[in-house]
């Protein structure tokens, strides 16, 4: 289903103009206060999962950091391609404590802004936070906390905050 309406989005917008990126500063994501220091100082990239499809993972290296940009309050990931990758952050569908964050194509979904210098998605929703988890992918990734829930958090996993700084 993803697949298929990122083929659409990308057949859509063959022929038009590249999507203005009139929309906010570009940033890079940081992490900051959490209790396990190599959780610390980490910046949000993209892990290629399927045509279309990323995780959110995480990387010591500035140069690896993926610029993102806030548009009203979709938040997008600019890859340098024509057609936007937005966030994605998944349902509360399975009763989870803990849930999935993607960047793919598409414009993702709303509720994203910059609070207090750090970034979140809307507590209205559900977010109750960003977790950094040692994942599958071999390096930390990133996921979202469902406020309704009161999790046992896994030692290799820890709550952060995300700052954005803000390039030239
Ligand atoms: C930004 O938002 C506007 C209004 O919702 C939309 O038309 C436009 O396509 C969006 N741009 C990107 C890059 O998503």
């Amino acid at each position: 289903m993803k697949f298929l309406s990122a083929i659409g989005l990308l057949a859509a917008t063959a022929v038009a103009n590249p999507l203005a990126r009139s929309a906010g500063k570009e940033f890079h994501l940081k992490t900051t206060g959490s209790k396990l220091a190599d959780h610390n100082d980490l910046f949000l990239t993209t892990y290629h999962t399927g045509a279309g499809l990323n995780d959110a993972v995480l990387e010591s290296k500035a140069d690896a950091a993926t610029a993102f940009y806030l548009n009203g309050t979709t938040a997008l990931a600019d890859l340098g391609t024509s057609y936007p990758w937005g966030f994605d952050i998944g349902g509360d569908a399975n009763y989870a404590d803990w849930e999935a964050v993607e960047i793919n194509a598409g414009g993702g979904v709303d509720g994203f802004s910059i609070t207090d210098d750090t970034f979140i998605w809307s507590e209205a929703e559900g977010f109750g936070g960003w977790l950094v988890c040692q994942w599958f992918h071999g390096s930390p990734q990133l996921f979202w906390l469902d406020k309704y829930y009161t999790p046992t958090i896994p030692c290799s996993c820890s709550k952060v905050e995300l700052e954005p700084i803000y390039l030239k």
